[in-house]
């Protein structure tokens, strides 16, 4: 049975991937940690082992480690693409300063690694239509750099020290317990928040920017289902692209209006984020995840709306 170290499980998505891994693994092994107090860890991951950590303070993640025996680590901890551009050096030293110390602590202590790479780490020379596994990247923007650099250290730790280091591409997640804060995709999970509280939406992303999007039960079982994965069956890594759906805002607001009739959405269109979601693919080929450890998507937009507008008008109606 796996001893698990959540980091950065207060945010989008290791508040669903916590609660994931406790039900597959045990509650009293996977422990939740992030740079909040403990007093502010959502209930939820309150229910089972939690610590403060900051990903850049080395001695104190060791002795959690130590303390819980530890034998995986998950890293969730990431300044997103849209703050990243406001804050570079921060988003480096947390992205990546983060991530080359687990890296070091896992070849230490002989852990396993799961580090999220991104849609990010493609850039506007990338074949944007079924972008393939292997293929140019070149991002422009400072957290894809940070996400390929990262692609690149978790190969190179498993390569040269044997580290399980492993991780998928995810696509924007879509999700309904914590927002997500400072992405591009970030409009995807907005759009239905505000359908719901104001039958309204203003996309901040432009008619016909298509980007690949995955309901969070999809990521969570991504995210474990490669870590579980046969190693001997793996080519790959650090960075299998993972798909489910592929939309633009006109298609998203299509759906939520088949459910809201009178939905309405208009356009204020954010420079930054319009620049960043232009370089990035409109769908990713992850046949690679699918054929090295059996990946499949259960959530299409049509799903996934209808279990967004349930659980969020269950909530706020
Ligand atoms: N959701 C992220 C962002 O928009 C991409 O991985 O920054």
């Amino acid at each position: 049975m796996k001893r698990i170290l959540v980091m950065g499980a207060a945010g989008q998505i290791g508040s669903e991937l916590v609660p994931a891994l406790r039900a597959v693994y045990g509650v009293d092994s996977v422990v939740a940690a992030d740079l909040c107090a403990l007093s502010a860890m959502p209930d939820s991951l309150r229910v089972g082992p939690c610590e403060q950590i900051d990903i850049l303070d080395i001695p104190k993640t060791v002795s959690v480690i130590k303390k819980y025996n530890i034998d995986t680590i998950y890293n969730l901890v990431a300044l997103l693409s849209s703050v990243g551009e406001t804050k570079p050096q921060l988003s480096w030293d947390i992205n990546l300063g983060g991530l080359m110390n687990l890296l070091e602590i896992s070849r230490e202590h002989k852990l396993a690694l799961f580090t999220p790479s991104s849609i990010g780490a493609f850039g506007p020379s990338t074949p944007p239509d079924n972008t393939p596994q292997d293929t140019i990247q070149r991002p422009t923007s400072m957290y894809g750099v940070t996400k390929v650099a990262g692609e690149l250290l978790a190969d190179y730790y498993h390569q040269k020290y044997g580290v399980d280091a492993r991780g998928v591409r995810f696509p924007g997640i879509i999700s309904n317990v914590t927002l997500p804060g400072g992405g591009t995709t970030d409009y995807a999970v907005q759009i239905y928040y505000d359908a719901i509280k104001k039958g309204s939406f203003v996309s901040n992303i432009g008619a016909g920017t298509y980007m690949d999007m995955m309901y969070m039960p999809d990521a969570t079982r991504a995210a474990i289902e490669v870590m579980e994965a046969d190693p001997a069956k793996l080519i790959h890594r650090n960075c299998f692209n993972v798909a489910a759906m592929s939309f633009d805002p006109e298609e998203i607001a299509a759906s939520v209006k088949k459910a809201i009739p009178n939905f309405a959405m208009s356009y204020d269109v954010d420079e930054v984020r319009q620049a960043i979601a232009n370089s990035w693919p409109n769908k990713m080929d992850d046949s690679a995840a699918r054929d090295e450890w059996g990946w499949k998507h259960e959530y299409n937009l049509e799903k996934t709306t209808a279990d967004m507008l349930s659980v969020l008008k269950q909530r706020y109606q």
